[in-house]
């Protein structure tokens, strides 16, 4: 089995280990905690949305409506969207209760 990474949430101070082919919602779900707050978990509602402040990870494509080109570039993605690659650390920075993309057809591009 694929050597597991540290990811540590920034805002609560928690810490998990998240396999490589899990993405950081999972990997933080399936441990039963919690953090990151978890919508969809398929990239369409941006509740996760997280900036990745250090650490290698993998994005996978996500709609351009929860997260702009200039945010992917600037490390935040939707956590259900992205895989660590190694320790990483985030800040939550998705509304989850606001979401910026309430009602609109989010994950349809
Ligand atoms: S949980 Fe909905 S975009 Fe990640």
């Amino acid at each position: 089995m694929a050597e597991k990474h540290l990811v540590h949430i920034e805002n609560s101070g928690e810490d998990y280990l998240c396999a490589p082919d899990q993405n950081l919602l999972r990997g933080m779900e399936v441990l039963g905690r919690r953090g990151i707050p978890v919508g969809c978990r398929g990239g369409g509602c941006g509740v996760c949305k997280v900036h990745i402040t250090a650490g290698e990870y993998e994005a996978r494509k996500m709609s351009k409506s929860c997260v702009s080109d200039e945010e992917l570039a600037q490390g935040i993605v939707l956590a259900c969207r992205a895989f660590p690659r190694g320790e990483v650390s985030l800040t939550v920075v998705g509304k989850m209760v606001k979401t910026v993309c309430a009602g609109a057809p989010c994950g349809s591009d």
